[in-house]
């Protein structure tokens, strides 16, 4: 190994690090020790604010492999060439914790894919669950704060989060899949992704198609029990960000099938329901899961921070061929990450190395300056248009007109809005040690509610999805049901 000097950040040699400059042996120490200034005020400066929701995460590079030939339905890169290896980095997440909080808790985990192409990066933000608590991104903020503390307590607060379940009808199914087994994946390999929303893919021609993407772990889902996520989250609060890393380091991979669901632009004009929903699921018996590839991770970062807490994905990092739907949450989304990115990391975020579209050989525009800028454009012209450079718009790339109609104004779609067949439909499908779990995980969460008429209305959500359903929540909870709710 190489001996370097050691030095200060300016580059200096350091003559002593262990001892401090004092005035005279037992004297006070002097303003003139530059070098211990300079390791108390980097220090004071080694944290940037943590994500507002998903603090806590790990992360890992690897590939997204398309083996098949997807270019009828898309000009995206990665899907129009198979067997190619488009690089990638994906960070695993828990919601509503700090950055200190524990792997196992109860909670969705994040699945934020970043694909390196040459094109662009393609982030597909996406959850372990197919669908969202809410639909509308207006009410976002509202929710996550009853996922955090109580703002007189800084506790977690069950009368929070039920009364916003409770009077948040179509929260229903997400909370299902949140209090079934797959509340508590055993390990971010266990489990499944899932891109949530609809997507567009649109080909060379400019056709669209509405996809949705699924990532089916190889691993086979595994599960914690209630008991069992709780004993982890004491016992070992990092069990699945260890288990991530040591599972890379001893040469092993982190494996999911990659799938599509896709639905033409007739059909969805028609649907039954809105397809741009993210509280429900396109059922796979009218719109069956296509494998079309890989998604491996097989190298760990070497820098926590450098690759993972100022990793930043955004739902807004679209390439050529893949473009937003008229989803409503994720509209609101293509705004916030970005947003959210200048204020955590700063303006001139992209350049760093896990963030840089290194395959599309950097980005090439005439934004400038900021907090922390490398300077990489150099003394080229920083206006568009010049008579100088040779930095040309590429209108084959312009996004693909869609027609709207009606009023612009604040207001619900009127698709039919059925909030609780689809959370009727996953209850059903349970098998019996499922069910059972799932209302005892949901008892549990719910004997805590302090006020009864939160309680109440929460439960009544569940006899909506099924009646069974409710009747057996209200037994685990000592509720008594007049005879009318079967
Ligand atoms: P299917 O019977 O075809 O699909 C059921 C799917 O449910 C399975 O493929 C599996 O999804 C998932 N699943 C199975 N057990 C559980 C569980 N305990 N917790 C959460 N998900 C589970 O029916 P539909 O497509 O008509 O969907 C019925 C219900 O299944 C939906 O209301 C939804 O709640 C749930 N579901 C549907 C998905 C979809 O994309 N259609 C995806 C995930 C859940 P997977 O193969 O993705 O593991
Ligand atoms: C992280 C906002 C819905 C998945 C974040 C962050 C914000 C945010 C501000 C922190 C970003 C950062 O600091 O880097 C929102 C808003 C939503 C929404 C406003 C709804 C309107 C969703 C949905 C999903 C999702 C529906 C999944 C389908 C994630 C993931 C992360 C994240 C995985 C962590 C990304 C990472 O690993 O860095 N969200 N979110 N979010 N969100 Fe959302």
């Amino acid at each position: 190994m190489d001996t370097l000097n050691l030095s200060t950040a300016h580059g200096a040699p350091v003559g002593d690090n262990q001892n401090s400059q004092t005035a005279g042996r037992y004297g006070p120490v002097l303003m003139q020790d530059v070098h211990l200034m300079e390791k108390l005020a980097h220090f004071n400066r080694e944290r940037v604010p943590e994500r507002v929701v998903h603090a806590k995460g790990a992360g890992a590079y690897g590939y997204l492999q398309i083996d098949e030939d997807l270019s009828e339905l898309t000009k995206a890169l990665p899907f129009t060439k198979p067997g190619e290896k488009s690089p990638c980095f994906l960070r695993f997440s828990t919601v509503g914790g700090e950055a200190g909080s524990g792997d196992a808790e109860r909670d969705p985990r994040g699945f934020a894919l970043k694909v390196y192409t040459e094109q662009g990066n393609w982030d597909l933000v996406g959850n372990n669950t197919p669908i969202f608590f809410i639909r509308d991104a207006i009410k976002f903020p509202d929710f996550i704060h009853t996922q955090k503390r109580n703002p007189a307590t800084h506790c977690k607060d069950a009368n929070m989060a039920w009364d916003f379940w409770g009077l948040t009808p179509e929260s229903t199914h997400q909370v299902t899949v949140l209090f079934s087994d797959r509340g508590t994946p055993k390990t971010y390999r266990h489990m499944n992704g899932y891109g949530s929303h609809t997507y567009a893919f649109v080909n060379a021609d400019g056709k669209r198609t509405w996809v949705k993407f699924h990532f089916k772990t190889r691993a086979g889902i595994e599960n914690f029990t209630n008991e069992e996520s709780r004993a982890m989250v004491g016992n070992d609060p990092d069990h699945a960000t260890r288990d991530l890393f040591d599972t890379i380091a001893k040469g092993g991979t982190a494996e999911w099938d990659v799938q599509i669901q896709t639905m033409t632009e007739e059909e969805a004009a028609t649907y039954r329901f809105d397809p741009f929903d993210v509280t429900k699921v396109w059922p796979h018996s009218e719109f069956p899961c296509r494998t079309v590839g890989s998604l491996v991770l097989d190298r760990n970062p070497k820098n926590y921070f450098a690759e993972v807490e100022q990793a930043a994905f955004a739902p807004s990092n679209f390439i050529p061929g893949i473009e937003a739907s008229p989803d409503k949450l994720l509209q609101g989304r293509l705004f916030a990450y970005q947003d959210a990115h200048r204020y955590r990391i700063g303006a001139n975020y992209t350049q760093l190395p896990v963030n840089c579209p290194y395959m599309a050989r950097s980005a090439s525009n005439h934004q400038r300056d900021g907090f922390m800028y490398d300077g990489a454009a150099g003394d080229a012209p920083n206006y568009e248009p010049n008579s100088f450079d040779n930095v040309n718009e590429q209108p084959e790339h312009k996004p693909t007109p869609m027609a709207v109609s009606g009023d612009a104004a604040a207001q619900a779609r009127d698709y039919q809005q059925d909030d609780f067949i689809q959370a009727g439909d996953l209850y059903r499908l349970m098998d019996d040690g499922e069910k059972q779990r799932l209302i005892e995980n949901l008892a549990g969460s719910l004997s805590q509610v302090t006020n009864k008429d939160i309680q109440l209305r929460a439960l009544c959500n569940f006899f909506r999805a099924d009646a069974e359903y409710g009747g057996r929540l209200a037994q685990a909870l000592g509720i008594e049901i007049p005879s009318h709710h079967g």
